[in-house]
């Protein structure tokens, strides 16, 4: 397989397969380190990091000096012209006229995205804010494999912070196109969030079951667990039987623990207020001393705070500096597969390839829902066409490009059916029957009423009744009447 000129933006660029054979070449090149130096010999490697980073750096760095190839680094957004205002498009077209691969870090979601389609050369998201940490993704795949020989069918728990961990959230969905079964120990507060859940179901199929049906189930809680995601691929028997087997799959513990801190950096306000520590147990020696946990692997991405005991790093069990150390051969195999250096033969089968989605590309934009987007912050909407994908219909969800975020627009009306009409100029509401008629091309899609009126399209006679019983029920209520 020839992978020269890819990027490696989010985990859905790789298919199982692909990330198998990359697995290999890490594992041919950390036995024959010295040997693969100069395979990039005469290759430079950008490496930009505008959020703090000590691993994914200096490994990335690492790995190209071990391949012989050149650096050269930006860490820190002040000391670029980002800071006078420079779009990341500009950014990314002039840095990919100096070099032959980029490897980005950057705390707006989709950067990388934004990189990978300006720059001309291959892009490695290196983390964009709290959306993803692919390569994270593939060190903590590739330790699962070392240490357990296979991913598929396994149970692996996920701890901590669910809500921010971008290395999570990369890890959640390629464990499930591995078909593992995922077991999630949130926070209190930090549970992974709604559009990711969204995406693992309808994307991977599966099952999730939450956390008060299991309670219900085992009437007892042996770890703070909120859901279970079972793969449908898994010859697992939970997967199978799963109102059988709960409470005894729970009480056999789990194949690996990836543990995570709080991510603060992204917390919000009330968030940065609110002191964790009592709601953040600790991961030690003791929590893990059952025979259930015999055979667990403790795994973190790292940096640690206080969530992960320093007692169990002499612990066979513990990966974590494992994981670290594997980051070195895991990306000279990317690095040198994108460059086209090396190629692999891969095997053919890819249980999930990714889902198309029709594209919305209406007159009227609406803006992503999330702050953090690259898509809506002041430098990049001069020039960054926002782009969603429709990934439902029932009801109509577009999700970001970028950032992946989700959302539900309340009202849509068709591109078709006005032209030169004025007349007919209507909007209905996200939930009818239009839904369907309208065709992707010609969905145009409005955050709210005032919206679509400001665009010059009028109520349609549903919307119009609607409003009135809305407006009637609300003042009758008062016990006003209303004037027509
Ligand atoms: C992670 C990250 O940056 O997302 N660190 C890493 O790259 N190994 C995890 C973290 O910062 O908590």
């Amino acid at each position: 397989m020839i992978m020269t000129g890819r990027s490696l933006v989010t985990i859905d660029d790789l298919s199982t397969g692909e990330m198998e054979a990359l697995f290999s070449l890490a594992d041919e090149m950390s036995g024959t380190m010295e040997k693969q130096f100069g395979l990039c010999q005469g290759k430079i490697m950008a490496s930009l990091f505008f959020e703090p980073s000590t691993r994914t750096r200096l490994s990335f760095e690492t790995a190209m000096h071990r391949l012989g190839g050149g650096v050269i680094t930006a860490a820190d957004v002040g000391a670029t012209s980002l800071a006078k205002g420079e779009s990341i498009a500009d950014m990314a077209r002039v840095v990919g006229s100096y070099v032959d691969i980029i490897v980005i870090r950057h705390p707006w979601e989709g950067a990388a995205r934004v990189v990978a389609d300006y720059s001309g050369v291959p892009v490695i998201n290196a983390g964009d804010g709290g959306h993803q940490h692919p390569t994270q993704t593939l060190c903590d795949l590739y330790t699962i494999k070392k240490e357990k020989k296979t991913i598929r069918g396994l149970k692996i728990g996920l701890w901590g912070d669910l809500k921010y961990g971008r290395t999570i959230h990369s890890l959640i969905f390629a464990l499930a196109k591995f078909g593992a079964n995922i077991f999630f120990y949130p926070t209190p507060g930090l549970e992974v969030p709604e559009h990711v859940l969204e995406k693992l179901t309808t994307e991977y199929g599966g099952e999730l079951e939450s956390h008060s049906s299991l309670e219900a189930k085992t009437g007892e809680r042996v770890l703070p667990l909120d859901a279970i995601y079972l793969t449908p691929d898994s010859p697992h028997q939970l997967a199978m039987m799963p109102d059988v087997n709960f409470q005894v799959e729970l009480k056999r513990g789990v194949d690996a623990l990836y543990v995570t801190r709080p991510q603060k950096e992204r917390f919000s306000r009330t968030e940065k207020g609110h002191d964790w520590r009592k709601d953040y147990p600790v991961v030690d020696k003791k929590l893990l001393s059952g025979r259930e946990f015999r055979q667990t692997l403790v795994m973190h991405p790292l940096p640690r705070v206080d969530e992960l005991a320093r007692d169990l790093d002499a612990d066979p069990r513990s990966m974590y500096f494992k994981q670290a150390a594997r980051g070195v051969p895991v990306r000279m195999a990317l690095i040198s597969l994108l460059l086209g250096i090396k190629e692999v033969a891969v095997p053919a089968v890819d249980t999930h390839p990714p889902v198309q989605y029709p594209l919305y590309r209406g007159e009227v934009a609406p803006r992503c829902p999330n702050p953090r987007c690259v898509s809506v912050q002041d430098t990049e909407t001069r020039y960054l066409q926002p782009e969603f994908k429709i990934v439902n219909r029932e009801p109509l969800t577009l999700r970001c490009v970028y950032c992946e975020h989700g959302f539900e627009p309340a009202y849509i009306a068709s591109a078709e059916w006005h032209e030169g009409r004025t007349a007919t100029k209507k909007y209905h509401s996200a939930r009818s029957h239009w839904v369907h008629k309208i065709s992707p091309e010609n969905l145009i899609v409005f955050s709210s009423a005032h919206e679509a009126e400001t665009h010059g399209f009028k109520p349609s006679h549903y919307v119009k009744t609607k409003r009135r019983k809305e407006k009637h029920d609300g003042s009758s209520k008062r016990g006003e009447g209303i004037k027509e």
